[in-house]
């Protein structure tokens, strides 16, 4: 059945340091094509980043940069609203209802809280554990109805539906906040450290040969990509042949997206070829991806003042938006206004 609603769009990244290709492939550069299917919100959650300790010195520079990212990936400011989650109170506020309605037991179940919280559950911040909730508020502040995600943020997507419905039975509200669905991508929807394929290439790892950032030169990305791990065989003939071979499967996956190919197509070119071969060609073709992005960003970079300016417009836009449904919210809840 398709939906009667119009699709609104909503996503977020955290302004924490590293924006890295798992970012811009799993999500970021897949926002863009969106923007002719429907309204698009994309928003710097500034106040999840702080779920874990941030500089505060550092903190305004690091929003900054996300949201440079957003425009040099092709995020039109005219045509989408792009915005800070902290100049926006009704995010915060809306999260505080919500966690009156989601419960203890869904949080515990989390697996992306026990991997963040690590051995030492009890010394993180309650906001970590709370974390998806206010990812909750984030998306039925706008009543958003697709979340463009990567892998990793599937389980607070399936949440956030969960505290949807909830809220809708629970205060009689039927259809008060249609449950958003996850759009997450065939290609790259999880891409993997490049020192160790088991793991998700991720802004926290200490290790930079793990990562490819968005703000690396072209000299890096050579380098970090000669220096991928891989195995001593050839490139498989087809799919099933990646199977047990983790890093290389990554390559070809990190290949296939940045060319917009399946992986097959990808096998179909390389096979039997060898590392000294394909690894030369994936860091020609990952520099002729993420250059333009990354000069792009230092042009919007340069001028802090007018990305300010952009941002307070996206802000004042989204408040329009969300003031009224949180408003609605409190309605439904009963409270005095
Ligand atoms: P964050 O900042 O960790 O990541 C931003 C986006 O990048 C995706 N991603 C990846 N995709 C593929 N491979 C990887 N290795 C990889 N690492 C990260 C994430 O899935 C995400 O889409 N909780 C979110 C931010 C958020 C949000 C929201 C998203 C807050 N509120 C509301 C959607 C809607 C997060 O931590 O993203």
């Amino acid at each position: 059945m398709t939906d009667p609603r119009p699709m609104r769009v909503f996503s977020g990244v955290q302004p924490t340091a590293n924006a890295h290709l798992g970012n811009y492939l799993g999500a970021i550069r897949r926002f863009v094509p969106l923007q002719d299917e429907g309204e698009c919100i994309f928003c710097v959650v500034d106040l999840h980043a702080v779920t874990v300790p941030q500089d505060p010195k550092m903190l305004a520079a690091q929003t900054r940069e996300i949201a440079a990212v957003y425009m040099a990936a092709g995020i039109d400011p005219a045509r989408s609203i792009i915005f800070v989650q902290s100049s926006v109170s009704a995010h915060a506020e809306l999260a505080w209802l919500l966690n009156c309605v989601a419960r203890m037991g869904w949080l515990e179940r989390m697996t992306q809280f026990k991997e963040k919280s690590g051995e030492n559950a009890e010394r993180s911040s309650v906001g970590l554990f709370a974390y998806p909730v206010l990812m909750a508020a984030d998306i039925l502040a706008y009543r958003a109805t697709h979340v463009p995600v990567g892998e990793d943020q599937k389980q607070h997507l399936e949440l956030a539906r969960d505290i949807a419905a909830r809220f809708n039975k629970e205060f009689k509200a039927e259809d008060h906040f249609p449950l958003p669905a996850p759009l997450i991508g065939a290609t790259a929807a999880r891409v993997m450290n490049l020192q160790d394929g088991t793991k998700k290439m991720s802004k926290s790892d200490p290790a930079e040969l793990s990562r490819i950032n968005l703000a690396d030169s072209d000299d890096v990305i050579v380098r970090k990509m000669k220096k991928a791990r891989t195995d001593a065989e050839p490139l498989p003939l087809d799919v099933a042949g990646l199977a047990g071979r983790p890093e290389v499967d990554n390559l070809v996956g990190i290949y296939a997206a940045l060319s917009d190919l399946s992986k097959q197509a990808v096998l179909d070119e390389f096979a039997g070829a060898g590392f000294g071969v394909f690894k030369p060609r994936l860091a020609d073709l990952a520099v002729s991806v993420l250059a333009p992005v990354r000069e792009a960003m230092q042009v919007y970079l340069a001028d802090p003042a007018q990305l300010d300016a952009l941002l307070r417009d996206g802000s004042l836009k989204a408040d329009v938006i969300a003031r009224p449904i949180l408003q609605q919210t409190r309605e439904a809840m009963g409270f005095w206004s």
